[in-house]
Parts: C-alpha cells; sequence; structure tokens
C-alpha cells in the first residue's frame, strides 16, 4: 500500500513537473519566444498576463507604445512613460525586449511628415528620432525592428513620403543611426507577405545591399499574420531558407491566426486596409465551432512543424498578442468582429494548441 502511494505520488509529481513547462522551457530551448503586449499588460496591470508570461515567455515586444506617434507625438517632444514601463516589465518578468518600430510610414506622428519636409530636414527628423529613443534605452533593448514594411509585395519600394522624399536610402540611413545610438543592439527589417516571391528576392536584395556597405543588419522579421488558405507554406519556407542563405537571423515576429471570412479584396497586413462590416464576415460571435477550432489548430501546427525544422535559422517566435480577446484581429480589417487567432482564448486560458507545440519541440 505504502509503495502504491509513493508510486502515485511521484507519478503526480513527474505530471505536475511535465505540465509546469511552459513555451519557454521547451520552445526556448531553440529560440526566444513570446508576445507583443499591449500597455495595460506591459504597464503590469493584469495579473493573469503575468502568470502566462512568467509560464511561456522569455521574450515580448510593445505593440504600439514604441511607434513614432506615441514616442514622439510633437517635433522633440518625447513621451517614454509607456515604453519606460515596457521595458521595466520585461526586466522584471526576465523577458528579452524587442523595440518594434523605429521607421515606418504607419503610425507615424502627423508632423513627420508635415511642411513638405527637404530631404535634408526629414532624414535629420528621422536621425533625431533614432538617436533619441535608441540612446535612452542603449543596452536594454535586445533588437531593434528599424525598418517596418518599406517594400511592396511586388518587389518594388513602397511609395511612402519616406521613399518619395528621401529615397531608397532612408533604409540605410535609419540602420546606420540606430547603430551609432547602440552599437550593442541587433538591427532588424520587419515585413508582411514574406512568403511572396517577388518581395522575398527584394528583401533578400535589400540585406545584400546592406551588407555591401558595411552595415549591420541582424536579422528579418517574418511578420506571419496568416490565414487558413494563406500563405503557401511551401513558398512560406522558401522565404525561411532564403534569409537565412543571407547569413542573417530569421524571426517570426508577429504571428497570428485569423479564421474569419476574408473581403475578396483583402490581402497583406497593411494596416490601413479598412472594410465595412457585414454579418456574413462576423459568423462566429458566440464561439469558434469545434471543426474550426480544430482545422486552426492544424494550420497553426503546419506552421509550427515549419518552425521546429528550421529551428537552428529561426531565433524568435513571437505571437501578436497573447489572447483572442487583446488580438487586433477583432478590429482588422473590419470593425467589431470576434476573432481566435491566438493561443490563448478570451477569457486567457491555455487552448490545447500550446501543449500540443510543446509537445512536437520536446522529443
Ligand atoms: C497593429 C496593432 O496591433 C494595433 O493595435 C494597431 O492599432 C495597429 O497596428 N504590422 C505591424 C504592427 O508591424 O505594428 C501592427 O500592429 C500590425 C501589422
Amino acid at each position: 500500500m505504502k509503495k502504491l502511494i509513493l508510486l502515485t505520488l511521484s507519478l503526480l509529481s513527474i505530471t505536475t513537473a511535465s505540465h509546469a513547462q511552459g513555451l519557454k522551457d521547451i520552445v526556448g530551448r531553440h529560440c526566444l519566444v513570446g508576445a507583443a503586449l499591449n500597455q495595460w499588460q506591459s504597464a503590469g496591470k493584469m495579473a493573469i498576463v503575468d502568470t502566462i508570461v512568467n509560464r511561456h515567455f522569455n521574450s515580448a515586444v510593445a505593440e504600439n507604445c514604441m511607434k513614432s506617434e506615441q514616442l514622439q507625438p510633437a517635433e522633440g517632444v518625447f513621451d517614454f512613460r509607456q515604453a519606460d514601463l515596457f521595458v521595466d516589465y520585461c526586466e522584471q518578468h526576465h523577458l528579452t525586449p524587442i523595440g518594434h518600430c523605429l521607421v515606418w510610414h504607419s503610425q507615424a506622428p502627423a508632423w513627420l511628415f508635415a511642411g513638405q519636409p527637404s530631404r535634408e530636414q526629414l532624414i535629420r527628423r528621422i536621425e533625431n528620432h533614432i538617436r533619441t529613443v535608441v540612446g535612452r534605452y542603449r543596452g536594454r533593448i535586445h533588437g531593434w525592428d528599424v525598418v517596418n514594411e518599406a517594400i511592396e509585395d511586388d518587389g518594388s519600394m513602397r511609395r511612402s513620403p519616406l521613399y518619395d522624399i528621401i529615397g531608397e536610402d532612408f533604409i540605410e540611413i535609419a540602420f546606420r543611426a540606430a547603430h551609432e545610438a547602440d552599437p550593442d543592439a541587433e538591427l532588424y527589417y520587419n515585413d508582411y507577405s514574406m512568403a511572396i516571391p517577388a518581395k522575398r528576392e527584394a528583401v533578400c536584395r535589400l540585406i545584400r545591399n546592406l551588407k555591401s556597405k558595411g552595415i549591420r543588419i541582424d536579422g528579418v522579421g517574418m511578420q506571419s499574420h496568416v490565414g487558413l488558405d494563406s500563405p503557401d507554406l511551401v513558398e512560406y519556407e522558401r522565404s525561411i531558407d532564403s534569409f537565412a542563405a543571407e547569413n542573417v537571423k530569421v524571426m517570426i515576429t508577429e504571428l497570428d491566426m485569423n479564421v474569419l471570412p476574408n473581403p475578396w479584396q483583402f490581402g497583406g497586413a497593411a494596416v490601413e486596409q479598412n472594410f465595412e462590416y457585414q454579418q456574413k464576415l462576423n459568423p462566429y460571435t458566440e464561439q469558434l465551432p469545434a471543426a474550426k477550432a480544430r482545422e486552426a489548430e492544424k494550420r497553426y501546427m503546419d506552421f509550427f512543424q515549419l518552425f521546429y525544422k528550421h529551428r537552428q535559422q529561426i531565433s524568435r517566435i513571437t505571437f501578436w498578442g497573447i489572447s483572442d480577446a487583446d488580438s487586433w484581429l477583432n478590429n482588422w480589417p473590419i470593425n467589431g468582429r470576434t476573432n481566435y487567432p491566438l493561443p490563448f482564448d478570451r477569457q486567457y486560458n491555455e487552448k490545447p494548441l500550446v501543449k500540443k507545440i510543446i509537445d512536437l519541440y520536446n522529443h
């Protein structure tokens, strides 16, 4: 009897021990694993988030509070309150902090492009922003998304004010400035729809061009706002291989999975996209039907199988949010939908997906 009790007790402790292993203990053997935190979460206002973070993550990125419109709302006027809290939170919770993002045409303050700035003026504005922001967190931010979304899906340069006013070299100007401000920080290029061949090739050219000029670039972020049917996994895998072949780290930076029907014109992840609400495009307001949940889980596992296969090339996996309740996909590209894109449900319960990912990496 005593033996039986002892056996049961030790079995119990084994199950508890393995159950206690989070993503960071298993996936974290190979790469950083984390999530984007919104400002309530990184201000430490959500105890349930602290619990999940402590158990599963060893890295985090700020979902919005390090974007230029938040950090420099008026020229020369910086507001670091939320970003400071984010960096403090990461240090308290042993998370490797990633900075997102220094130069992006979107979520930029209106003054940045106002008054028809000359090329020199805009360069000065950008350099000053980068110096101030990267300088403030020098030694505390592991890596920065230096430039976000500068390339179109067809491989051409995006005709943003950055490109129109400065020209293609706004990218190298930004990378140089970031490197000067924190010589130890890793520097990344980050974009969506990276499985599209023309875009992939343009990003590879960009890496080669920067490197040929002796400019530091450490990694490429594949945002990975994926869906049930796209991107094509073969093309997605080719992109992992192609970026790795350029000798940069490959990072899965904004992983989430839209499970809702899309308007036919929808594509990519340009935040400007906005379509009118229609009931038929919001079919799962109460709950996700079991068959759809299985389909989403399977599709997620298809991606994670790739991540596992390429674990020597992939240095970070970051979900774009923690729970379905906080996902931007509830409001983009259509406002007011109920989406189910993340590994934790609306009540912050772990979906079975999490255990499946752990099991996949645990052999
Ligand atoms: C999104 C945030 O999640 C939203 O809260 C915000 O309203 C818009 O931006 N690509 C990026 C991210 O690089 O910064 C975007 O984040 C999602 C698409």
